[in-house]
């Protein structure tokens, strides 16, 4: 047989195979066809949401390059919705505390864009990225008005962050570089891993001297880029550990957390040699990481339900119960001084939490919307946080009062 009848009916098999695998129903074929193509059906099958839900997932899709109308969308999240409705979350638990927040949440212009990082730069606006609408977005401080920046080619904007001169960096999580966009021209500047293998750089974080340090999840590589020459240097881990959250003590040292493992890692900024703390528990999976002003490295334990402080001068460990229990599924952090904050991902609805760590005292509240799953949170000063609430297509600001 030619090639490319074999490769046709191999297709075509699959294709049966995930109409099995579906209930019955108008948009069966649409779904199981257009499902299945960029990943398994699994993907849709495993997860559940509410009309909302879905047609924001279909949406983000359709961004993504799924091949539906618009005039489909409706009717697909529809028969998702009826078949797949929400898995049962644990309820939030809210404890009442000494602070007082108000939060403020903003629908993004485009449906399905994914706000998966937000940034509040020193003018007072509100930056994110929107990953499957290929968009830098900003709102506006006095207007409220939110600019979407296009971005080049379908690049999957991920982290987020600013340098002193006002031009913002981001990953483009999709195509394998570092972006520098320049507000004022809406220009873009492309930094490309210098390493093939480099596919997917994740989160980046200035350090004091302007080096820009970032991890490439995936490939379980980090990186170093110098704005001034726009040399980049990478180091690989020895094993897949997936380095995810990154951040900067307060003497300038990266350290990083390994989501695929119990580890924590500090990087060397002049050898970029990677000195490893491993974790107690072999089952924690530290998403992301925050360090206070005492140089103490927290982060959150995704798997486990816990906070987590590191103190790096000895290693030593000690790890909080997170208010919403086990399976709260803790993510974004952020600290101002010695106060965590931090989102718990998977309670109904998604929390914001606040930890602090001279009295041991933790407080929470829910997110109004609901939250869809904060992946990220960042401080401005001591009176604001910033949020990206990718799920249900906001982006927030938290006012501490
Ligand atoms: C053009 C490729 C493409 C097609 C077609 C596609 N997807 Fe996806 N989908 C993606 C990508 C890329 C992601 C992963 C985003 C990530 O995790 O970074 C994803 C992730 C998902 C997720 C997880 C979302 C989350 O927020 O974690 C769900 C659910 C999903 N897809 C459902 C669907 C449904 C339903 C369809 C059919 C309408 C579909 N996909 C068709 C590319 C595609």
């Amino acid at each position: 047989m030619p090639k490319r009848l074999v490769l046709a009916a191999g297709l075509l098999s699959l294709s049966a195979f995930a109409q099995d695998s579906l209930p019955d129903g108008p948009e069966k074929h649409t779904v199981a066809t257009v499902c299945s193509s960029c990943h398994e059906l699994s993907r849709v099958t495993n997860s559940g949401n509410d009309r909302a839900g879905w047609l924001n997932v279909v949406s983000m899709m359709r961004n993504a390059g799924a091949p539906l109308q618009p005039d489909q969308v409706a009717p697909v999240a529809d028969y998702l919705a009826a078949h797949f409705p929400p898995r049962p979350r644990p309820q939030a638990v809210i404890l009442p505390g000494p602070a007082t927040v108000d939060i403020h949440e903003w629908d993004v212009p485009t449906p399905g864009s994914r706000p998966h990082d937000p940034l509040a730069t020193s003018d007072g606006a509100l930056w994110y990225t929107g990953q499957m609408a290929n968009v830098l977005g900003r709102r506006d401080p006095k207007t409220g008005v939110i600019r979407e920046y296009k971005l080049p080619e379908h690049s999957g904007p991920h982290g987020l962050t600013a340098d002193g001169q006002g031009n913002i960096w981001y990953t483009a999580n999709f195509a394998g570089y570092i972006g520098e966009l320049d507000p004022k021209t809406g220009a873009v500047k492309k930094y490309p891993m210098p390493d093939p293998a480099a596919r997917d750089p994740h989160t980046l974080v200035f350090d004091p001297s302007g080096i820009l340090w970032f991890t490439v999840q995936n490939a379980d590589r980090l990186g170093r880029l110098d704005p001034k020459s726009g040399e980049i240097r990478l180091v690989e881990l020895p094993t897949h550990s997936l380095p995810y959250g990154i951040a900067i003590d307060p003497v300038g040292i990266p350290f990083f957390v390994e989501f695929g493992s119990n580890k924590v890692g500090r990087i060397d900024p002049e050898t970029m040699a990677v000195h490893d703390y491993t974790l107690p528990d072999p089952q924690s999976r530290p998403r992301r990481i925050a360090i206070t002003d005492d140089g103490a490295v927290w982060y959150t334990d995704y798997a486990k339900g816990r906070l987590g402080r590191l103190d790096p001068k000895d290693g030593s460990v000690k790890e909080f119960a997170s208010p919403g229990g086990p399976t709260s599924n803790p993510y974004g952090i952020t600290a101002i001084g010695k106060v965590l904050w931090y989102s718990e991902s998977n309670v109904t609805p998604n929390t914001l939490v606040r930890f602090d760590s001279v009295t041991g005292h933790f407080q929470s509240w829910k997110i109004p919307s609901g939250g869809g799953v904060v992946r990220n949170m960042m401080a401005r000063g001591t009176g604001e946080l910033a949020l990206a609430c990718s799920g249900v297509n906001k982006v927030a600001l938290v006012e501490i009062r």
